[in-house]
């Protein structure tokens, strides 16, 4: 099948394209690298069945022509500012990168006549819940961030396409994903911390912020399961685990793993109950939807946190990748 990965030199994008390539499929990416890295989309670049486009989304035209010409089956649509804190700075940089960015992708889609989407939304669609683990059919749901309130306009919009425009349509909410070739994210950033300064890690809030961490392979085989058993014109799932695991755990393992002597080290904590302003501290997702179709992860919160710190810690052992 010819597919479009939007955001294909993130961290998602590039732990999946290899696996569609394996497959036989043929893989037209695009990425602006506003977050997105060369070093792990090179070794894709070498790949046969694989195109790599650089522009950004925001792009309709370009868009438009690539879709036009490609004819693509199914867009993987990962593409979106991810680093959740940013929105709290430029109040229009989700509303642009992950809502109008979404809109433009729709449209491509439309005009070319491109049948399937799967779309990668965010458990931080349910803003701070009354029931947890919160199940997808929760609401109304009240976001606390502008990177949230993109994700719900993004699942308004594809909503609103798969059934205006006969589009088939499979929206993940994920937990926190983990795993080699990070852009961003907790053990991203403690790793390259440490590495700086092994004395001192500064810890966002009071570190007892709780999540559900899913091993990337874990999520890949989740949504690859979804897409291919759900066959409703919008399928919408919970992808995550039933633990959870905090940061002061992360950052607990993180030292252990990277040889440091616990006793010569200071963890700073900012304080508060949130890590920034939108951050939902607590979070718990009902995965039973998933379950019940016959998906199960393999790994626990605890299990993908403590694999990915020694991926993470092998991966940037000389250093942050460019
Ligand atoms: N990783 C997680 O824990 C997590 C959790 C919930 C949801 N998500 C969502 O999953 C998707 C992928 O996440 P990720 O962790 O791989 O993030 P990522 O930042 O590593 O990947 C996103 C990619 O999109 C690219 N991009 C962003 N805006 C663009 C634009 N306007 N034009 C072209 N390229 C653009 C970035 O350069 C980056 O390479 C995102 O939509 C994110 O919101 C991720």
């Amino acid at each position: 099948m010819k597919i479009v990965v939007t955001g294909s030199a993130g961290f998602i994008a590039t732990n999946l394209i290899p696996r569609l390539l394996d497959r036989g499929d043929e893989v037209h990416g695009v990425d602006n690298f506003f977050l997105g890295k060369r070093s792990y989309l090179e070794p894709l670049r070498a790949r046969e069945r694989f195109t790599f486009y650089e522009f950004d989304l925001l792009d309709l035209d370009r868009l438009v022509k690539l879709f036009e010409s490609v004819q693509p089956g199914r867009v993987w649509h990962l593409a979106a500012n991810s680093d959740i804190s940013f929105g709290t700075k430029y109040t229009d940089f989700d509303l642009k990168g992950g809502t109008l960015v979404t809109y433009n992708v729709l449209e491509a889609m439309r005009r070319a006549k491109t049948p399937e989407i799967v779309f990668s939304s965010s458990g931080a669609v349910y803003g701070e819940p009354s029931v947890m683990p919160t199940p997808e059919n929760y609401g109304p749901i009240f976001p606390i961030s502008l990177y949230a309130a993109s994700k719900v306009a993004c699942e308004s919009l594809i909503t609103a396409y798969a059934h205006n425009y006969e589009i088939r349509s499979w929206i993940f909410r994920f937990g926190n994903i983990v795993g080699p070739n990070p852009t961003h994210g907790v053990i991203h950033d403690f790793v390259l911390r440490l590495r700086e300064n092994p004395r001192e890690l500064t810890i966002l809030g009071d570190g007892t912020q709780s999540k559900p961490y899913v091993y990337i392979v874990d999520c890949l085989d989740g949504m690859e399961f979804g897409q291919k058993k759900a066959r409703e014109w919008v399928n919408c799932f919970n992808l995550a685990v039933d633990d959870q695991t905090t940061v002061t755990e992360i950052a607990e393992w993180t030292i252990e793993a990277m040889g440091i002597d616990r006793g010569s080290i200071e963890l700073k904590y900012t304080g508060g109950s949130r890590g920034w302003r939108g951050d939902v501290a607590q979070v718990k997702l009902d995965t039973r939807k998933m379950t019940a179709l016959g998906w199960k992860p393999k790994l626990s919160s605890h299990e993908s946190v403590r694999r990915t710190i020694r991926d993470v810690v092998e991966q940037f052992r000389n250093g942050p990748l460019a």
